[in-house]
């Protein structure tokens, strides 16, 4: 199949390089520019448009595709709130994504930004590369014993969840739509949301990003929370208000935050803007803030989980070619809530 890629960078092109010349011989194209409205036209006359995270699949682009004789958006994602499900479905594009190339890598990560506020590593990093072997302001708490908010007990979440209780000896809330009976035997207790806010010292994010998950985290709900407490976004940026997360640190009712992903991440993570002026006020507030860490949608960046992408998404473009059933499809069943 001819496939265009978008959004690639060298490790993007050499793993897919790679898994497609040990099985599946595609015939990949490669971009390094997101997909957006101007960028559309470079997916011209191809049948299948490989996408990541921040690439736009909205219902214009999508049309645009569908008239150039698109039919498969393969996503190298987990999540797909970057795609009109409805507008996809209207116009005859199927999707697919990844929904499980490594958990681990993810919960993982998570678990080294918690330790990493709780601890200020991240200022004792840079502190002592700058010869200030001062401990002033690194004071920590341990996580022993602390609690520990998880909202989304999916993949990822159930990872952190079993992680910081085992591991760590928290106390762990969940909160989900749909309980994990697994988890709550052991030693996880699902309460509503609410309560999981207002006890949580630590809090952390992992349900997808939906019109009811967007701006979960908002004044209202950093009011709520423990006075100090952390918030750890590894999920999608839109969970939380940004601006209003500024304010709750401004005023130390937050106590810090780490965060993976960014309402406003698309232009730019991913990229070196180290020479640029970036015109973001409120990501350049964030970064200013001590108890801040900011990562640029790494979470899932580790070499299991970028081969296990590529060969997911490599085979939902081979299945679909063969005509199989798609295994990893997306459909609008997914974003629908549970029956009650
Ligand atoms: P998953 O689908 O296994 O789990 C998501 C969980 O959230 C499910 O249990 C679902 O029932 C729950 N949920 C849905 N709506 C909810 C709501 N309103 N309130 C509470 N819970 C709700 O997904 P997985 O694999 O655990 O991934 C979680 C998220 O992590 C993805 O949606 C994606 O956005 C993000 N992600 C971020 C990555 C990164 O590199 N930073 C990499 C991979 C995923």
């Amino acid at each position: 199949m001819r496939v265009v890629v978008f959004s690639t960078k060298s490790y993007d092109r050499d793993t897919l390089t790679r898994c497609n010349a040990a099985g599946h011989g595609h015939d990949l194209v490669f971009q390094e520019p997101r997909l957006t409205s101007e960028t559309s036209p470079l997916a011209d006359g191809f049948p299948v448009v490989c996408g990541f995270v921040n690439d736009v699949f909205d219902a214009s682009v999508l049309e645009r595709l569908a008239g150039h004789g698109t039919r498969l958006v393969a996503l190298r994602a987990a999540g797909f709130n970057n795609v009109d499900l409805r507008a996809a479905a209207r116009l005859g594009i199927a999707v697919t994504r990844v929904p499980a190339y490594s958990p681990h890598a993810v919960a993982e990560f998570t678990v080294g930004l918690i330790l990493s506020l709780a601890r200020s590593i991240h200022r004792a990093y840079a502190r002592t590369r700058n010869n200030n072997f001062s401990l002033e302001g690194l004071l920590g708490f341990d996580l022993h014993g602390r609690t520990v908010g998880v909202v989304g007990t999916g993949r990822i979440g159930a990872l952190v969840a079993r992680t910081m209780a085992a591991g760590f000896g928290c106390r762990v809330l969940a909160h989900d739509v749909r309980q994990d009976p697994e988890l709550a035997g052991s030693g996880v207790a699902y309460v509503a949301l609410p309560q999981l806010i207002a006890k949580s010292d630590v809090l952390t994010l992992h349900c997808p990003l939906t019109p009811a998950t967007r701006h979960l985290v908002c004044d209202g709900t950093i009011a709520t929370m423990k006075r100090g407490a952390l918030l750890v976004n590894t999920s999608r940026g839109a969970l939380i208000d940004a601006e209003a997360v500024v304010e709750g640190l401004k005023a130390g009712q937050l106590g810090g935050l780490a965060m993976d992903v960014y309402e406003q991440e698309a232009d730019l993570f991913f990229e070196d803007l180290s020479d640029e002026i970036v015109h973001d006020d409120t990501l350049q507030r964030l970064l200013m803030f001590p108890n801040v860490l900011v990562t640029s949608h790494q979470a899932f960046f580790t070499q299991e989980a970028l081969t296990a992408i590529a060969e997911t998404t490599l085979s939902s473009i081979t299945a679909f070619a063969r005509g199989e059933k798609l295994e990893s499809a997306v459909t609008q069943a997914l974003i629908q809530p549970p029956p009650t």
